[in-house]
């Protein structure tokens, strides 16, 4: 677990220089997640082979926390599977956002990853969205 500096400058870090961050051309699935209590958006894109996330982006506005989650959470689940991603909970962000964000932001922290999660059920299901544009947005 990281300290609580670690934590705050790794956060800082990915809010001021978002990694993946932009529209992918031709995604295989996307989703908009909201946060319905303040409003944050998160938008992420997955492009996906044989089941693996080959690659992933992500757009947004809104708190620190939320817009660096997404960041880490694109950078976490690029190159794992489908099943990896719908495994995953808190828990891999709070290995590097730290507990006391978790404990006290979950829903902010989460918002990217609960996003991801409907983008590849989507995709399983055969009912996936392939462009921003046309993408609900979904209160998580
Ligand atoms: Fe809106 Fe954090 S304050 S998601």
């Amino acid at each position: 677990m990281p300290t609580r500096q670690e934590a705050i400058d790794l956060i800082l870090d990915h809010f001021d220089h978002p990694r993946n961050f932009g529209a992918m051309p031709n995604p295989d699935s996307v989703a908009s997640g909201r946060n319905p209590v303040c409003g944050d958006v998160v938008t992420v894109c997955l492009r996906i082979t044989g089941g693996r996330i080959e690659t992933a982006s992500f757009e947004g506005r809104g708190c620190t926390i939320s817009q660096s989650a997404a960041s880490i959470t694109v950078e976490q689940i690029i190159g794992k599977s489908l099943a990896d991603l719908m495994r995953m909970d808190g828990d891999s962000l709070a290995a590097e956002m730290g507990a006391d964000v978790m404990g006290s932001r979950h829903r902010c922290a989460t918002l990217a990853l609960n996003a991801l999660k409907f983008a590849a059920t989507q995709y399983r299901n055969g009912t996936a969205i392939r462009s921003q544009a046309d993408a609900p947005v979904m209160d998580f």
